[in-house]
């Protein structure tokens, strides 16, 4: 009998602690200890201790990617899935996770590679009713509806598939642990399995992670480190498209973006990004501006929406969609002070349109003459695009690939470019 059977595991940041206590020494988080049964530890010395080798003596692989018969998606995993990796797809629960991976599954199955979906969330007949509906039925590709970690690895290893969806890690369990699925302890000894399966098999794993704003069900931030790429789901579903966000990748580009449209014929890839992105432009109107932006490797105009409201409270409200809210202060500030812009006093909402979240301070300058249009409720003229970071003193600084982005702008018909000189 070992010592210890239970620890205290923080399911917003997995740490592990012997006793429960109200916040998490780590990461701060109020009331999110919870009290998880330990798998004693085998003991190392019964196994052979293991053989490292000189890395000239490693036999190179030839890695043959498999090709997800969807170009985006491709594109995000920098060339297609590698054998033997494991590949996490997170995102808010409806956003298109399921959609997307039985597309793929039934691609790689027309290939004439077997696929095996183990689903947690759908019977089988759920599945089959999906992939009717979106075209995805193929003989090579096996639906297992099981939730039990172990069963899926034994199904896995018999039938030895070249790719296994895990459908959702959160709906997943191993007998040992007493932990309820979706626990941080279940998450992560479950994907620690499955990334095990797919070094020892050579299927390639991807498990579907559900984000909850809230971080109530154990994030699939705690799976992150284990697996070899990270892909992000973003979106909101009021509208159609959806942006697929490689954060973490060993095999590609990290920061590669995918672009998909949600259809009744399942996610179809949207090469021409910026003209979906521009379809309900508000041309013409005071507050809207395009910005040229760089995702990824790709240039995309995205239009920037800012609203200026008499402000009902002490201190005036600075509201981002998509955007950094801090940055977006500091620009009010930049142009309060050094424009004497009359923002004072004022209500700030400020919208990248169409759920994209915009992080490159290169966002800054289309920001701030959005927020100038609309303070002064004057319209920018229509074939205006702009990308540029504004610094304290109210000066403008270079920001990388202006060629890729006034390139996009000019294709898409920009004829008025602003940009920091040193850009030119
Ligand atoms: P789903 O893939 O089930 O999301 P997740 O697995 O991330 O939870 O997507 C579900 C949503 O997508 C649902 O709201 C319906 C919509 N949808 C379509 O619009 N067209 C389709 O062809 C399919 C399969 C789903
Ligand atoms: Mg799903």
């Amino acid at each position: 009998m070992s010592k210890q059977q239970t620890a205290f595991v923080c399911q917003d940041c997995g740490s592990v602690q012997r006793k429960w206590l109200g916040r998490c020494p780590d990461c701060g988080a109020w009331n999110a200890l919870v009290e998880e049964r330990l798998a004693p530890k085998p003991s190392r010395a019964a196994k052979a201790s293991p053989q490292p080798q000189p890395i000239t003596e490693i036999a190179p692989s030839d890695i043959q990617r498999l090709s997800t018969g969807i170009e985006e998606l491709d594109a995000v995993l920098g060339g297609g899935i590698v054998p033997a990796s494991a590949i996490l797809v997170g995102g808010d629960p409806g956003v298109g996770k399921s959609t997307l991976l039985l597309q793929t599954a039934a691609n790689i199955a027309r290939q004439g590679a077997k696929v095996l979906y183990a689903t947690g969330e759908e019977s089988a007949a759920q599945i089959q009713m999906r992939a009717e509906r979106i075209g995805a039925l193929a003989e090579d590709l096996h639906v297992l509806a099981e939730t039990e970690a172990e069963a899926i690895a034994a199904a896995a290893e018999a039938m030895r598939p070249k790719l296994v969806i895990v459908d959702s890690i959160q709906t997943m369990r191993v007998e040992e642990l007493a932990s309820s699925p979706g626990s941080v302890a279940q998450v992560r000894e479950c994907a620690a399995r499955f990334c095990a399966l797919a070094k020892r098999s050579d299927s390639a794993v991807v498990l579907v992670g559900h984000v909850t704003k809230e971080g109530a069900i154990a994030g699939p931030r705690v799976v992150e480190h284990l697996v070899d790429a990270v892909l992000y789901f973003e979106g909101e579903r009021g509208y159609a498209h959806r942006i697929l966000r490689a954060v973490k990748n060993r095999f590609g580009p990290a920061g590669e973006v995918g672009v998909f449209e949600m259809t009744d014929q399942g996610l179809v890839g949207v090469r021409e990004a910026s003209q979906l992105f521009l379809a309900e432009r508000a041309a013409g109107e005071p507050g809207s501006v395009v910005y040229a932006a760089i995702e990824g490797t790709r240039p995309l105009l995205v239009e920037l929406q800012a609203l200026v409201a008499p402000t009902v409270y002490a201190t005036p409200r600075r509201a981002t969609v998509g955007l950094d809210a801090n940055r977006a202060a500091m620009i009010a500030a930049v142009l309060e002070r050094r424009l004497g812009a009359p923002l004072a006093g004022m209500d700030l909402y400020l919208n990248a349109v169409g759920g994209l979240r915009l992080l490159e301070p290169a966002a800054d300058l289309p920001a701030a003459l959005a927020m100038l249009s609309a303070a002064l409720d004057v319209p920018l003229p229509e074939d205006t695009c702009a990308f540029g970071e504004l610094g304290l003193a109210g000066e403008l600084r270079p920001v990388s690939r202006p060629e890729a982005r006034v390139r996009e702008a000019i294709r898409m018909g920009f004829r008025r470019i602003v940009l920091p000189r040193g850009n030119l």
